[in-house]
């Protein structure tokens, strides 16, 4: 059985002091996982150390990153490598968010790259995709996260890829309160694993988790995660709120 997962992507926000007040407030609320559920953290690289020992010794509880650099070591300043990650505790990183694709140039082939570094260490990446408003308007969705999935990540051996994490994140729904309907995360999510299961075979794509992303909420996320392809969600917005996700959390299905 396929991982459910509820991922939460603080991107660049809180102060430390904010960062253990919602580490508190979540400590403190009801989410039981089962064990086929995950709840995991990409807290800015900063609170590492700090969200580890907070959500220390919690049953399927992570911490990840948000990036890395595919290089190990070396004379990158300012980077922080996956093996580094790892010798923290960081289990899962996330790769080719749609801001870092825009923000910062990552091409396909560089995400490849941090994909394997990431896999070469034993840590799973959470790889974006996802389409802009006018690629979405032109119906050719499919065909441009096909693209993404194919140029990055099938190198891959079947074995690899059933360790990768993919979350689907339509650009135009993230951070704008515009969420794609049920129905649409379902008609690409299930898309995508036809993707996959085209290249590595049926029961390889069946293991596959597929996240989905852009304005999940406590009152949208049941819908979307009770979506058969649908296994979970990577959450900007409402995971800064501790009531939200952990209401996202017991929305997993
Ligand atoms: P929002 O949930 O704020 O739309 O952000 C989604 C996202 O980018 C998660 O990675």
């Amino acid at each position: 059985m396929r991982k459910q997962i509820a991922a939460a992507n603080w991107k660049m926000n809180l102060s430390v002091s904010e960062a253990e007040i919602l580490l508190d407030q979540l400590l403190a609320s009801e989410h039981n996982l089962s064990a086929n559920q995950e709840a995991i953290f990409a807290v800015p690289a900063i609170y590492i150390p700090l969200a580890t020992q907070k959500l220390a010794g919690k049953n399927n509880v992570y911490v990840a990153a948000q990036n890395c650099h595919p290089k190990a070591n070396g004379a990158y300043t300012g980077e922080i490598s996956a093996p580094m990650f790892a010798s923290v505790g960081v289990k899962h990183i996330v790769l080719g968010h749609s801001e870092r694709r825009e923000y910062f140039n990552e091409s396909d082939a560089f995400l490849a790259e941090k994909t394997n570094a990431v896999l070469a260490i034993g840590s799973t990446p959470i790889f974006c995709c996802g389409e802009p408003l006018e690629i979405r308007e032109a119906g050719t969705q499919n065909s441009f996260v096909e693209a993404q999935l194919k140029n990055s990540l099938f190198h891959l051996t079947a074995d690899q890829i059933t360790k990768v994490v993919i979350a689907y994140e339509p650009i135009w729904a993230i951070g704008t309160g515009k969420t794609a309907s049920s129905e649409q995360a379902q008609e690409i999510h299930a898309y995508i694993r036809s993707v996959f299961a085209t290249k590595y075979g049926q029961a390889i794509a069946d293991q596959i988790s597929i996240l989905y992303g852009g304005s999940v909420k406590a009152a949208n996320a049941k819908e979307i995660f009770s979506q058969p392809d649908v296994d979970g969600g990577l959450v900007g917005g409402a995971s800064l709120i501790a009531s939200e996700f952990a209401a996202i959390i017991n929305a997993l299905k």
